[in-house]
């Protein structure tokens, strides 16, 4: 595995330094966010592609007393040790052993970055916890899709979704994508007053930066280039 330090100095102000150097925020500033901005930047994602633009991404926004009672509901559940109950899997059953190593070393170094010893399991809980608020964000998007959303339908609002974060860290703002947030659909979803024929797909907080965060400053590896390409020439 190596890193992809390389761009920050060689590309600072373009489109590929932009993407190769975003990563996610865990610690937030209160500052809050205007929606004018929210709008901008989803306004603009909507540019994303999709299947015979068929354009199935919805965006739920979440600010103020909507997105305290969410993360309160949440941390609850967590609390009580209510049972998460996904609606769609994020990874494969059998991960192959590759990806699977990939996502332990990610665990192990992000839990080490902390800190977190791994026989802590208030530190490991606190941890997973902190999910639940939000990482402090005052900002929390919702993504949705129609109940029967085929895997094509995914893949379209994967592309909007990385649109969208790349939107905020155009406009300064920085953002974590949420599977653990989806991972309580039922509270989700009854939260947001909708009924079974929608599906939660992720969440994502949104806010300005702490810059000064040491945490902000964990980076995953990525696998080189020559692991993921082939070439046919
Ligand atoms: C669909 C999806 C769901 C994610 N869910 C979570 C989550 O629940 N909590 C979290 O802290 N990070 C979550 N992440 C962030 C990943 O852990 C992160 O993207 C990955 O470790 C690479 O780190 P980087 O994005 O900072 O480079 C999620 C990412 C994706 C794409």
């Amino acid at each position: 595995m190596s890193t992809n330090f390389q761009y920050q100095h060689a590309m600072d102000d373009d489109l590929l330094s932009s993407i190769a150097n975003r990563h996610c925020t865990r610690v937030f500033l209160k500052r809050p966010v205007s929606q004018e901005t929210i709008q901008a930047v989803l306004s603009a994602a909507a540019s994303a592609p999709s299947s015979q633009n068929n354009q199935p991404w919805q965006v739920t926004v979440l600010m103020g007393k909507s997105r305290d009672a969410l993360s309160a509901r949440l941390c609850a559940n967590f609390d009580q040790g209510v049972a998460p109950t996904p609606d769609y899997l994020n990874r494969p059953i059998d991960m192959p052993g590759e990806l699977q190593q990939r996502v332990e070393d990610y665990g192990r170094s992000f839990l080490g970055f902390k800190g977190i010893a791994r026989d802590d399991e208030v530190g490991r809980r606190n941890h997973r916890r902190d999910n639940f608020l939000f990482y402090g964000a005052p900002v929390e998007l919702i993504f949705h899709l129609p109940a029967n959303a085929a895997p094509g339908t995914f893949l379209d609002l994967g592309f909007f979704m990385q649109n969208v974060i790349l939107g905020f860290e155009a406009c300064g703002l920085a953002s974590c994508p949420q599977y653990s947030v989806a991972s309580y659909s039922d509270t989700v979803r009854d939260h947001l007053g909708f009924g079974r024929d929608r599906i939660i797909i992720s969440g994502m907080a949104v806010g300005y930066p702490n810059k000064s965060a040491r945490l902000n400053r964990f980076v995953p590896p990525r696998a080189p280039l020559d692991d993921y390409t082939q070439w046919y020439v």
